[in-house]
């Protein structure tokens, strides 16, 4: 019987005189139902280019060692099968490639060394930044909930294969800031109950590159093979440092302020809240501001000139919020002040 074949189409790359040279090389490899990514690429190696660079060690979704480009989505090459990528997989989220064309290239947002492997050091160096161990303080708690120990061991899954860091859309803007894996462990020790410096770890993330530069665009969840969501713990450690009181930054002002707009107008008031968010610092957008006033795209800043529909019911809502908040380390994801 005649093996099946797939076309692949692989980033190389090489550094000459510091800069980095990239071109795609085709490749034709042979598979069946089982050849996962991972495999045709050591197939090409050892047949056709031993030249081709990539890491990879476990084989098995565990080391983190294979993330790369497949499709233009993070993923790990020992997880991802030809066929599936071929044909698709609904269930495994993976959308059938154009044209029968498997393009592989490195993970984004960190430097391509050779080919497929890129520079992980300013990855893990963001890690250790967060001070990846549970520290000694007076916010330590003896005793352990099954609900506390559930967060923990839900970021304990992260096996640091970089596919959140890569697909993160905010790191393209703001290559400082701290990242989807990063803040996902913090949130590991923020929620460990034996953690005793809680508020200074969250007064820290709540700076400047930390949770408040999150755009909330979900592609870190959607990138995780081990189910991490850590957008979801990001969206966790804002609301649990608003609740210590950590509100003297941009973010928390811009998140308190459409909560209070929606509970007073059941609208945003942009405007008013461009100043709350950024107080004296509204000067340096004043251009801007003339410009959109200009094109006429700066809303009505008195909006209770309108009646709202819904608005008693919506400040129902909240009033029943006040009395039974939410237990913000199991449920508020996607809800509360901090969601923002
Ligand atoms: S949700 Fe936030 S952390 Fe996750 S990919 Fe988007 S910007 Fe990055
Ligand atoms: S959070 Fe998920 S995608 Fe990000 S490094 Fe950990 S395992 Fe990989
Ligand atoms: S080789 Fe270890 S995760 Fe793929």
């Amino acid at each position: 019987m005649t093996q099946k074949t797939a076309l692949f189409k692989v980033m190389r790359g090489t550094v000459i005189d510091d800069q980095l040279v990239q071109k795609t090389q085709d490749f034709t490899v042979p598979y069946d139902v089982t050849t996962t990514v991972l495999q045709a690429l050591e197939w090409i190696k050892g047949e056709l280019d031993g030249t081709l660079t990539f890491r990879r060690s476990c084989r098995a979704s565990i080391c983190g060692s294979c993330g790369m480009v497949i499709d233009g989505k993070s993923r790990l090459a020992c997880k991802t099968k030809v066929l599936d990528l071929l044909e698709g997989n609904i269930e495994k989220n993976i959308a059938s490639v154009k044209d029968g064309l498997i393009m592989i290239a490195p993970q984004r947002n960190q430097p391509v060394l050779k080919d497929l492997v890129v520079d992980i050091e300013p990855f893990y160096q963001k890690v250790k930044d967060i001070v990846p161990f549970v520290q000694d303080g007076d916010e330590k708690e003896t005793t352990v909930s099954k609900e506390s120990f559930g967060q923990v061991n839900m970021v304990s899954n992260c096996i640091m294969c970089g596919a959140c860091y890569s697909d993160c859309t905010a790191m393209v803007e703001n290559p400082d800031f701290i990242g989807p894996a990063a803040l996902a462990k913090a949130f590991r020790f923020v929620s460990d109950p034996r953690e005793g410096s809680k508020t200074a770890r969250l007064q820290e993330l709540s700076k400047k590159n930390g949770v408040w530069d999150c755009t909330r665009c979900g592609m870190c969840i959607d990138a995780c093979p081990k189910g991490v969501a850590p957008m979801e713990a990001i969206v966790k450690l804002r609301t649990l440092a608003m609740e210590k009181g950590v509100r003297g930054n941009k973010g928390a002002r811009h998140a308190m302020s459409f909560k209070d707009d929606i509970a007073t107008w059941g609208v945003l008031n942009e405007p008013f809240m461009l100043l709350k968010t950024l107080r004296f610092e509204v000067i340096t957008q004043t251009g801007n501001a003339l410009n959109l006033i200009k094109k006429g795209k700066i809303p009505n800043p008195f909006p209770f000139e309108h009646k709202v529909e819904g608005l008693d019911e919506v400040r129902r809502i909240y009033a029943e919020l006040e009395k039974n908040p939410l237990d913000v380390t199991t449920k508020a994801a996607d809800s509360g002040p901090g969601a923002g």
